[in-house]
């Protein structure tokens, strides 16, 4: 037998997201229902990002899940990139009229949406396998999906694909529709996450010979680190003292030596890689986040983007049904892909930037030096980096 559950929206994915739609939609009174196929407390194993943007901060809030992001993100007004052990400070704030960064980790983010949807009595379905799109293109569209031997079907106005770049809404539009751009870095970033004081207040990028590294933290006693490694690497060739030792040959010699080291409590390797899939919508199937595009870490925008998309969602969702204008999502696909792809080019762009090409010419490798040199030594080109890692306008 099948159980028949009946909501304005379904959306696959817990992830934030998901989950940040959810929030902000039940707010409004559009009741939704959330389907994620893994445990909660999986998903909240998963260390990712650690950078949002003011945006983003600002949706948090207006979703009433912002205040623990107030009283412990941390407001980063500027970031170091040390070019080769010659430490310079992006002044963020300086060029964006005071604007800045906070760095909350996206597990504590997600833990928040959670409970705020637990407070609410949202309906976030854990464990929710086989979901399976039915009629997107059509008036009626459902989501099926199975709970140990029971089925489930969800009927709905909207269906939203918010299940990641591995989740199934991508792959349910027809592939006449859908076009996707892909670029694949040939290297990945080694995460290690350890309870331990970062090495500096503000998070440092490192172009140097033996590669890229990252020094980022989530709190005064958690820091998060990534080096580049070859994606023929495994975590499991990376002891937690080959780990350190790497990190020190990319910092400058007076960072290394302050440099606090200890266990790692997580491990990991992450490909590098930017994609993105048009249109985002398909029918009554609106794609949003990771689902639709995804970005190496670099700039720290990937979360980010995926505000954005909720944002005009959000928005759109709302005209809809409280003012029966249906203008906002006619246009989201556009909309979001506007910003989609700027977060693309900034992202590629600093992956350039700061990475070890392996095989690049030597003409390529000129390039990139003095693509770095002249961002250090030009007030306007540190103005558009700026600009950019704070968060376009939505
Ligand atoms: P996801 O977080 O992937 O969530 C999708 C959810 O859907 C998951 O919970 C998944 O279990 C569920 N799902 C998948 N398939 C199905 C299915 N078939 N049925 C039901 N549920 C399904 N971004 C930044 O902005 N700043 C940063 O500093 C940053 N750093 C990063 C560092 C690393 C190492 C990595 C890997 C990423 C980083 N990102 C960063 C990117 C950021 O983490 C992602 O962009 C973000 O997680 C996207 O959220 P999402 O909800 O769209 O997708
Ligand atoms: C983090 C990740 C990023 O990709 C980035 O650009 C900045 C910070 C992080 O995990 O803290």
């Amino acid at each position: 037998m099948t159980n028949t559950i009946k909501t304005k929206v379904g959306i696959i994915g817990g992830g934030p997201s998901g989950l940040m739609l959810s929030q902000l939609l039940d707010l409004k009174g559009i009741d939704n229902v959330v389907l994620e196929k893994h445990t909660r407390d999986y998903v909240l194993s998963r260390i990712r990002a650690g950078v949002l943007e003011h945006g983003f901060a600002e949706l948090m809030r207006e979703a009433q899940c912002g205040a623990r992001m107030d009283a412990e993100g941390e407001i980063h007004e500027g970031f170091f990139i040390n070019d080769n052990g010659k430490m310079h400070r992006v002044d963020l704030a300086g060029h964006t009229g005071g604007n800045s960064v906070v760095v909350y980790g996206q597990t504590e983010l997600t833990r928040d949406l959670y409970d705020a949807r637990e407070k609410m009595g949202g309906n976030v379905i854990h464990e929710a396998l086989d979901v399976a799109i039915h009629g997107a293109d059509s008036d009626s569209p459902a989501l099926t999906y199975r709970q140990g031997d029971e089925t489930f079907r969800v009927e709905c106005d909207f269906i939203i694909g918010a299940d990641g770049f591995h989740g199934v809404s991508r792959k349910s539009i027809p592939r006449d529709v859908l076009k996707e751009y892909e670029k694949i870095y040939p290297f990945g970033w080694l995460g290690v996450l350890s309870r331990t004081k970062p090495v500096s207040p503000e998070l440092i990028y490192s172009r140097t010979e033996r590669g890229f590294s990252l020094c980022s933290l989530r709190s005064q006693v958690l820091s998060r680190y990534y080096i580049q490694v070859p994606l023929t690497d495994s975590v499991e060739d990376w002891s937690d003292e080959a780990f350190w030792d790497e990190l020190k040959r990319r910092l400058p010699d007076d960072v290394a030596a302050g440099l606090e080291t200890g266990p790692s409590i997580e491990k990991s390797i992450a490909p590098l890689r930017s994609f993105v899939a048009e249109p985002m919508r398909w029918g009554n199937l609106f794609l949003a986040g990771d689902a639709a595009h995804i970005v190496p870490p670099t700039g720290a925008r990937g979360l980010n983007s995926a505000a954005s998309d909720i944002y005009y969602l959000y928005h759109g969702m709302i005209a809809h049904y409280l003012d029966g204008d249906s203008s906002g999502l006619e246009t989201y696909s556009a909309k979001a892909l506007a910003r989609v792809w700027k977060a693309q080019r900034f992202s590629w762009w600093m992956t350039t930037m700061l990475h070890n090409f392996p095989n690049h010419p030597d003409y390529d490798q000129k390039l990139q030096e003095v693509e770095l040199s002249y961002l250090l030594s030009s007030d306007a080109a540190m103005a558009s980096l700026a600009e950019n890692y704070v968060g376009l306008p939505f």
